[in-house]
């Protein structure tokens, strides 16, 4: 597993490479699987604002591309003076590879940090399986 020192040099690596040009508030994203592999995403902005994705929802992406399914932790890093905390969308799209337990870890440029569990970030998830 990577050490928390090793996530966060990969989310401060790859947030300099977030396209945000139209809100001007970079964020990245790492979110490490139970297999030990460490994936990360940034935020890509459009000029058709709708369109544009959030950090979590591509490291997520990268995630299941590579074949692995099962969060064990996720990082979430920007610029800004609180910690910014995953939208409710990608709240949801977290809960679909990780449970209630799961650590998300909300940081900013300057080391301050706020600690989740999914489950306080997004209490009743919803889940197609469990509901049908
Ligand atoms: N954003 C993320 O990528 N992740 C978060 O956790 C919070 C918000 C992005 C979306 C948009 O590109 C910018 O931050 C401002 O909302």
């Amino acid at each position: 597993m990577p050490t928390r020192e090793e996530i966060v040099v990969l989310a401060q690596t790859a947030l300099a490479h977030a396209y945000a040009p139209y809100s001007k508030f970079p964020v990245s994203a790492v979110v490490v699987a139970k297999s030990g592999r460490s994936y990360v995403g940034v935020n890509v902005e459009n000029g058709a604002y709708p369109l544009s994705r959030c950090a979590e929802q591509i490291a997520v992406g990268a995630m299941v591309a590579a074949g692995d399914r099962e969060i064990r932790e996720v990082l979430v890093l920007s610029t800004s003076g609180e910690p910014a905390t995953p939208c409710g969308a990608c709240r949801q799209i977290l809960s679909e590879f990780a449970d209630g337990e799961t650590p998300v870890v909300c940081r900013n440029t300057a080391g301050k940090e706020l600690r989740f569990k999914l489950g306080e970030l997004l209490p009743a998830a919803f889940r197609l399986e469990d509901a049908r």
